[in-house]
């Protein structure tokens, strides 16, 4: 069966990032760096390899640098080209015209309403949310191991992975149902969702982890506004309505997460990443062990 393709991508980059304050007092979280590249360019070059290439950011004020970042930087550029510099360092934060929208968020209501706003831009047709402050790295990449099993089962995909069970009322976790054949037990069916359980409560320990592949239904069950867990509108309430009526999985990622929303995760990050890198993992290894020593 062929499916409608995913070609438009929804960044929720409106929140407030109240945990790394001050640090995101005038800075958006989406821009904090691990290594040298900001956390929205990680999302969007895992976006593009995924064939995807219609970004929409759901944006608040204090959030251009976001946009900014995508655009043609032409001081910058002209003195670079002038002092003989390379210029290919800013080949991935280049968009073809057009391809970049951005909306506004006026209040950040919750995550479910942040999705909401980009609804006109999204149409009638199936999309991709990434939440830039989590960090997949994986090989393939998180959303391109999506939208491949997107090309079989169709409906809607959430990412997974596996968490401690201390860990679980943090995060939306998931009902897991059966595991249906052909995809070497990465695909789990997804019977119902809850979001931010009491840890007893928790239906499993496989949580939500920030890239989705949505159909535009669920647009309608948000227009209906209605708040969940810390008086937001969550998108894990609205996708769980969304569970019965249209086909439902989760894809286990196969690779590695960062919560760079939260320090631990971000230090983490910057650490491994900073630690595969061929320019500085000799460096950063001797500097580590001379902290740690
Ligand atoms: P978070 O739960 O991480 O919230 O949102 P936050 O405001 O960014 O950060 P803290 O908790 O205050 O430190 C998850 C994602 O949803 C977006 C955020 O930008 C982030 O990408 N979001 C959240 C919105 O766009 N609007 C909202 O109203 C809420």
């Amino acid at each position: 069966m062929t499916h409608k393709p995913v070609r438009k991508a929804v960044f929720p980059v409106a929140g407030l990032g109240t945990r790394f304050l001050p640090a995101t007092k005038a800075i958006p979280k989406e821009m904090l760096p691990i290594v040298d590249r900001p956390l929205i360019q990680y999302a969007v070059e895992e976006a593009r390899e995924a064939g995807i290439e219609e970004l929409i950011f759901v944006t608040g004020r204090g959030k251009v640098s976001l946009v900014d970042h995508f655009d043609t930087a032409f001081e910058l550029e002209t003195t670079m080209r002038e002092r003989d510099k390379d210029l290919s360092i800013l080949a991935p934060t280049r968009i073809e015209p057009g391809n970049l929208v951005s909306v506004r968020q006026q209040e950040p209501l919750g995550l479910g309403h942040a999705i909401w706003c980009a609804r006109a831009i999204v149409g009638d047709e199936p999309f991709a949310i990434f939440l830039p402050d989590e960090l997949m790295v994986g090989s393939p990449g998180c959303m391109k191991q999506m939208v491949d099993a997107y090309a079989e089962l169709g409906g809607n995909l959430i990412s997974v992975i596996e968490v401690p069970d201390e860990e679980v009322s943090r995060y939306g976790v998931i009902t897991p149902g059966g595991k249906p054949d052909g995809f070497g037990g990465a695909i789990t069916e997804v019977l119902g969702l809850v979001e931010k359980p009491k840890r007893e409560e928790a239906p499993s320990n496989l949580i939500v982890s920030g890239r989705y592949i949505l159909q535009p239904e669920v647009m309608r069950v948000l227009e209906a506004k209605e708040t969940g867990a810390g008086g937001e509108i969550q998108l894990t309430d609205a996708m769980a309505r969304m569970i019965g009526q249209q086909p439902f999985h989760a894809v286990t990622f196969a690779g590695r997460r960062f919560d760079c929303g939260a320090k631990l995760g971000f230090i983490e990050a910057t650490l491994a990443l900073a630690l595969e890198r061929e320019d500085l993992a000799d460096d950063v290894r001797a500097l580590a062990v001379r902290l740690l020593g």
